[in-house]
This record gives C-alpha cells, structure tokens and sequence, in this order.
C-alpha cells in the first residue's frame, strides 16, 4: 500500500483564520480595500520594526515595487544573490534592466561579501554601478548583512532584502527584511505563514511605501475622475487573504519555534552520518529554518542528493534539490556572475544539497519516515561504496 504523501512545506492552517475571514466575508469587505489589510500592514510592519509596509499580491510583486521605486529602467543593471528561486530576479527583466550574479559565502550560504566588493569596484571603474542589490536572505537564514551593508553604503548603492523565506529571523537581534532601503516577504503556500498567495514591501520610508501603494492600485490620481500621469499595477492585496495573514501572523513565534524544532530533530538524528553536513546558522542570528536542509559529500557518502532526492520520492515523500545558481540557468546564461574567488559557492551547493519536509503541520511519525529513509539510503550507499572501493583495489592500499 502507498504510503501517505508527506510534503515539503504546505500551507498550515491552525489559527483564527476562519474567526478573521467571516468577520470580513459577514462585513462584505472582500475586495479592493477593507480594514484587514490596514491592519495586517501595521501588525506585520510593528513586528518586523519598520515604519510601514504595502501588501500586495506576491512576493515578486513587492520586489517589481522596490526595483521601480529605486528608479530601475532600461540598460540599468542590478546586482543580486545568484543561490536564490527565479523570482528574485524576474523583476529586474519586467524593468529591462540586466541582473549581474553574486556568489555565495559557505558560512550562511547567502551573498558573500568578497565577491560583491569585487563586483562593485569593476563596476565603478567601469562607470556602471548598479541601481541596487538584492540581497536574499535563503532557507530562512539571514545573509551577513553588516558586511554587506558596509559595502554597499560605500558605494551608495541601495540594498532591496528579499526576505522571502525569512519573515521572522533575526540578524544580531534585528528582523530580517528590515537592513536595505527596501524588504519584501513572501506569504505563498509554501512560507512559513501564508495568505494562499501574496506579499509584502516593508520600509521605514513612509514616503516611499505611500508611493508603492499608489503604483500598486493603477496609479489613480487624486482627481474625481480616472486620471493616470503615471503607469501603475494591479498588485494589492484583497481584504480576505489580508485577514488570513493577520490570524498567520499570530501564530508565527510558534511557527519558527515548530520550524527549528523540526531542524534540531533532523540535525540529532542525521548529522553523524559520515558526508552529512547541515546548513549552518551565523553566530548571533536566529534563523527561521524555514527549511531543513543539508548538503551530501557523495566522495564520502556513496550517494548523491540527487539519489537521495529519487529514494524519498519512492516513499512517497517530497524533498527538493537546492536552488539552481540563477547564473547557470539557460535564460541567463549571458549574463555576468562574480564567484567567491576561485570556488563557486552556488554551484557546490547546488550539486550536493537537499531540502528536507519542513512544514510545521509535520508529525514526529512523519519526519521518523524521512529520518529512517534518509539513514537506509546512506547505509547502503556506504556498503555501495566500501564494495567499489575494495573492488577497485582501494581499500587495503
Ligand atoms: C527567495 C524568494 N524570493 C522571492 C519569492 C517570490 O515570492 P512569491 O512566490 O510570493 O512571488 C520567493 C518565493 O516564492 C522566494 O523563495
């Protein structure tokens, strides 16, 4: 018999949600504004530390916002992490502007700050600073933001954090989202609290954020009629999935909690398995461990993640491979990438690493079944690879 599905990271409902959404389906304010999304700008923005935040359909639509509100057009280039989901970049493309790709660092897999000093100084000879940089923040750790905001206020360049997968970490005690002169998050089904779809942009630049909710509602014009001097987007937030994300919202210390619960049970159980390394997490940040993940010396394992990735999908269970380095995708192959000195961070993590189910509605019994595949896989692996090495005459040398 097949065994139930046991998913990466669904949708997790288990709050006031539905007390939320009747009060705003029996008060009629479904769509276009309507008091929850007022409030749920002004929880999430009181949690995070900023002054305000607009909330919008998507995660990728609060970057579009930021990347035009910097003034990004045509012939511009932006830099931006190359370890990250498409959707970091996508918005730079709907401007006309060039992405430029920045390695990662391996002590928290985000942005190194060598290969953005490097890349920064080429451009400033070159007279082609980029309009801004989009720092992610990936798995729920944050990336080394002191550094890299260093860097970047030297060169008067503007910081978008895309906080996506980070909503509620923390950076030497400050929330992640909250460094650049913008930060956006991310409520899709798979984060750690989600509207079904959507997402915010948050800054301590009230201006700013008045502006994105006016290009985010067609950019009409204070005028009794429709009036538009400028081009705008249809990108809010409708009143119910803002009232879903204000009962998420609440529950999210106990999500993070449940989330590095789940990563503390995998590290115990797996971490001593030779080739196994987990992600790491920086001194003095919190991360939100939005998902487990670890990478696989297959040198030393027998087994690739790749393999690993084929034998949990056989049990039924989904598990993804890490992000594909955004400057080894086929649409951006001609675009211009930066390595960390000679390693190519992004591309080693993308060939040995794996995201484990982190959803935070998983059983102890559901992550035993992953925890026992994972440990049955590497066993044999091992057994594979003692049988080719001695069959190779490596062993006894
Ligand atoms: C790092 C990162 N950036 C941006 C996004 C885009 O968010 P959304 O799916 O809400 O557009 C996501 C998630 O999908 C993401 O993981």
């Amino acid at each position: 018999m097949k065994k139930d599905r046991i998913f990466l990271s669904p949708p997790h409902m288990s709050g006031r949600e539905m007390h939320y959404m009747k009060e705003a389906l029996d008060s009629n304010w479904i769509a276009p504004v309507g008091p929850d999304i007022d409030r749920f700008e002004k929880e999430l923005a009181s949690y995070v530390g900023v002054n305000d935040g607009v909330a919008v359909q998507s995660g990728t639509a609060a970057i579009h916002l930021a990347l035009s509100l910097l003034g990004v057009t045509k012939g511009d280039t932006v830099f931006c992490s190359t370890f990250t989901f498409i959707a970091s970049a996508n918005p730079i493309l709907y401007l006309g502007a060039e992405p430029v790709f920045i390695d990662s660092e391996l002590d928290t897999w985000n942005m190194s700050p060598f290969a953005l000093k490097r890349a920064l100084e080429i451009a400033k000879q070159e007279g082609n600073l980029p309009k801004a940089v989009i720092i992610v923040n990936i798995y729920g750790q944050s990336a080394k933001m002191d550094a890299l905001q260093l860097i970047c206020n030297f060169y008067g360049v503007p910081i978008i954090e895309d906080a996506a997968e980070s909503l509620g970490a923390t950076y030497k005690g400050k929330s992640s989202g909250t460094f650049g002169e913008f930060g956006i998050y991310s409520f899709n089904g798979n984060k750690i609290i989600t509207t079904s779809g959507g997402g915010m942009l948050v800054s301590d630049n009230i201006a700013s954020i008045q502006t994105a909710r006016f290009l985010a509602t067609q950019a009409k014009d204070p005028a009794p009629y429709y009036q538009h001097s400028v081009m705008g987007y249809n990108y809010r937030m409708s009143n119910l999935l803002a009232s879903i994300g204000r009962s998420q919202l609440e529950q999210l210390d106990n999500r993070i909690e449940t989330k590095r619960h789940i990563f503390r049970r995998y590290f115990h159980s797996l971490s001593d398995l030779p080739g196994v390394k987990f992600m790491p997490e920086l001194e003095n940040t919190r991360s939100s461990r939005w998902l487990s993940t670890l990478t696989i010396d297959e040198t030393i394992a027998g087994v690739s993640a790749f393999q690993l990735l084929e034998a949990l999908s056989r049990e039924n269970i989904e598990a993804r491979l890490a992000w594909k380095p955004l400057h080894k995708q086929p649409m951006f192959k001609r675009m211009r990438y930066y390595s960390h000195g000679h390693e190519n961070n992004a591309e080693a993590l993308f060939a040995s690493g794996i995201c484990l189910p982190s959803g935070t509605s998983l059983t102890e019994a559901e992550q035993d079944r992953v925890i026992t595949c994972i440990k049955d896989v590497l066993n044999l692996g091992r057994k594979r690879r003692y049988f080719v090495m001695n069959k190779y005459g490596v062993l006894g040398q």
